[in-house]
């Protein structure tokens, strides 16, 4: 395995690589390594020749009161767990390699961003896009695996690949999660005991939403006030957002399918979780 943090070196590898005709598949990521991560890296090694993992902490998708100074830095055992999948090229670039001096080009995204987390974070989906075209230059993959736990993630990364005619193929994996239900995610190391119990609601109440459903609540917005004053109820929990909305469009849903997204401050930590819930198959 190669560590590479030059940027000129990657691209220089990666056209060849690619031009070779070897397939390259692209794990973007900030690092803090979890299942949740490897199991993105493990797909690619499965469906792609060579395998590159992208480790940054992206200064440009946070917002200024926001965790861009404390977010876990754990190199080393990322770098460890990266050779235990056999990755091929960790890529760990400096911000002053990727934003140097005069940088002023960004990825304009549209309504998809502006939505849910869009709204919360404002700038935060415009920071992803640009980071995440970057890197596609960069590592010229075929595939780019991303987490359906950053669902709006997903869909505008998605969206700029297609409206930017780019060459590769943007694929969805699976929510990964602790035993308990929470779904994974490098920020909960921020959560002291008492919060990582409560932080529980966001799996609890989406549960009991997707239980509704099949007992026969098949009005979205019935199904997301549900969720919501189950984390209401929670002494420990605020919520950001709650919302029903079209999986495609993420505008408000008025019928299934729809996908329930929650942003939840458990203490000072923000934690996202999302379930797609659809009408019972009826025959
Ligand atoms: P990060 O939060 O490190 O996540 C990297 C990838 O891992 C994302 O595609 C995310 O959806 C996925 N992931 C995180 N937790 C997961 C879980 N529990 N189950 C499945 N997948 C999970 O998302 C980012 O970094 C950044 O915004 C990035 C795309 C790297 C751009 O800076």
């Amino acid at each position: 395995m190669r560590t590479i943090h030059n940027p000129r070196e990657l691209q220089e590898l990666a056209l060849s690589v690619r031009g070779s005709g070897t397939s390259i598949g692209l794990v973007p990521t900030m690092g803090a390594l979890h299942e949740g991560h490897l199991s993105l890296i493990r797909r690619a090694r499965q469906s792609d020749e060579f395998v590159i993992v992208s480790i940054f902490v992206n200064p440009t998708q946070f917002g200024p009161n926001e965790d861009l100074d404390r977010y876990p830095r754990t190199l080393e055992r990322d770098l460890d767990a990266c050779r235990e999948c056999g990755v091929d090229v960790v890529f760990v670039p400096s911000a002053a390699d990727l934003y140097p001096e005069g940088f002023q080009t960004y990825v304009e995204v549209g309504p998809l961003a502006s939505r849910l987390c869009g709204a919360s974070r404002p700038g935060h989906f415009r920071g992803v896009a640009t980071i995440c075209l970057k890197l596609f230059n960069l590592c010229q993959p075929n595939r780019a695996y991303f987490g359906l736990k950053d669902y709006q993630q997903y869909r505008v990364v998605e969206r700029m690949a297609r409206d930017f005619d780019l060459p590769l193929e943007i694929v969805p994996m699976p929510i990964v999660r602790e035993p308990d239900g929470l779904a994974m995610s490098s920020r909960n190391s921020y959560l002291s005991p008492e919060e990582r119990a409560a932080a529980t609601v966001l799996f609890r109440s989406l549960e009991d939403a997707a239980r509704a459903c099949e007992a026969g609540e098949r009005d979205p917005q019935t199904l997301a006030a549900r969720v919501r004053r189950s984390i209401e109820a929670d002494p420990l929990a605020r919520v950001d957002y709650v919302e029903a909305v079209d999986p495609l469009t993420l505008e408000p849903a008025a019928s299934l399918p729809a996908l329930i997204a929650v942003a939840v401050f458990v203490g000072n930590t923000r934690l996202i979780d999302n379930r797609l819930l659809e009408a019972p198959d009826s025959s």
